[in-house]
């Protein structure tokens, strides 16, 4: 039963085939919700720790149905409910969303989408920006003052339509506060229910352990893929040391390891359409060099009879059993694609000859734009 829902959602796949969100002004609509009632049962896929929380092997990145990000056209406020409740209909179990994404928008579009099915999800949001919870303005900076984080998390229930977080993060280290006080707050909001498990995003490994230590985290999300696999020597291991769950973000590369971008791909230069367009690892002079990955992860697609985007993804999950990653994605095809990866087993002698493969390759260009990037470098 198991392996031919898997069969049918790979086969359904095949066939198919930021952090810093840009703002455009809220607008609140409604939709209506016509989800059928619903089997609780995740059948289709397995299911990982992050720390204590049980989730699906894969989640849902949910910021590209609030923001333009990638050179698509935005989702319509329905198409985006739709594709979150296809998600869960699918077996994905893990939300992923955030008060920046929009902003607001991915917020209210998650919150619609799940109510038919939100005590069986993992629901998981970001706080950490300097955003006006009212207008939505923001500063440009960064804001974790106690005050702030428990006024965003009020406003972030209403959003999503819901009485409690299952998992909040600190979407980036703010300098200006320590991160004890905004472990102190978060355990503020954990006694009065509204926040149950939390996080930290882009985050190094001292503020990592800091912050353990004063209120256990369930898990760290940062950018972790083919593309970019900097966070294997400091973070990772120190998730794996305190039991705390790594979410990879953009996994996928913004798309780049989904096999429809080459060196021929030019990008809008407006970051408010395609991030990609400001970002150097996809200059056309980078993208010269890093063919060369796009193209050993399509061999290696080809021999396992899956597509280069399920071949990613699995290579990720088999790192660590508490690695969960989130591709985003606006279309029902690529959800599917995305969640075939579940069923590829990457075996050990496979894995040591891809990595001889991958370790010739040389990434060129930084991951995200320096004034970007800065906002992680906290250590
Ligand atoms: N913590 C942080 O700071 C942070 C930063 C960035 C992102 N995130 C989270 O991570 C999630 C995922 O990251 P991401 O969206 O930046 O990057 P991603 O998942 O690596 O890639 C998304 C891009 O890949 C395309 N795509 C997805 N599946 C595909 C498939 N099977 N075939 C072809 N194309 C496919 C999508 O296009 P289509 O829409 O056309 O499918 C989109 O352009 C976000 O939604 C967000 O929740 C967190």
């Amino acid at each position: 039963m198991v392996n031919h829902a898997k069969r049918q959602l790979l086969k359904a796949g095949s066939l198919a085939a930021l952090a810093l969100g840009i703002s455009r002004p809220a607008i609140a609509t409604t939709t209506t919700n016509t989800h059928p009632p619903i089997s609780t049962k995740n059948n289709i896929l397995s299911q990982r720790q992050l720390g204590h929380l049980t989730v699906s092997a894969l989640g849902l990145g949910c910021q590209g149905l609030g923001q333009n990000m990638y050179g698509v056209p935005q989702p319509s406020r329905q198409q985006a409910v739709h594709l979150v409740q296809r998600a869960f209909d699918h077996g994905v179990r893990f939300f992923d969303t955030a008060e920046a994404y929009g902003p607001f928008e991915s917020e209210r579009i998650v919150g619609e989408g799940i109510k038919p099915f939100r005590n069986h999800i993992v629901l998981a949001t970001k706080f950490g920006w300097d955003i006006d919870q009212q207008t939505g303005q923001r500063t440009g900076g960064l804001n974790s003052r106690p005050d702030h984080i428990k006024q965003v998390v009020d406003a972030m229930l209403q959003r999503l339509q819901t009485d409690r977080i299952d998992l909040l993060y600190q979407h980036r280290v703010d300098p200006n506060v320590p991160i004890e006080e905004v472990a102190g707050a978060i355990q503020d909001l954990m006694k009065q229910g509204k926040v149950l498990h939390w996080g930290l995003s882009e985050a190094g490994e001292q503020t990592i352990r800091k912050a353990h230590a004063v209120q256990p985290l369930t898990a760290v999300q940062s950018e972790y893929s083919l593309f970019f696999r900097g966070r294997e020597k400091d973070v990772i291991p120190v998730c794996e040391e305190l039991n705390i769950g790594f979410v990879p973000w953009s996994p996928l590369a913004m798309g780049a390891l989904a096999g429809y971008i080459d060196e021929n791909s030019r990008f809008e230069a407006d970051p408010g359409k395609d991030l990609r367009g400001i970002i150097p690892r996809f200059t056309p002079e980078a993208m010269q060099h890093n063919m060369k990955l796009i193209q050993l992860v399509q061999k290696w697609a080809k021999r396992k009879l899956c597509t280069p985007a399920q071949f990613s993804l699995a290579w990720l999950m088999v790192q660590k059993p508490f690695i969960v990653p989130i591709p985003g994605t606006t279309k029902v095809h690529h959800l599917l694609d995305n969640l075939g990866a579940d069923d590829i087993q990457l075996t050990a002698d496979e894995l040591t000859q891809f990595h001889q493969e991958l370790e010739a390759i040389e990434i060129v260009g930084l991951r995200l734009p320096e004034a970007i990037l800065n906002f992680s470098e906290a250590k």
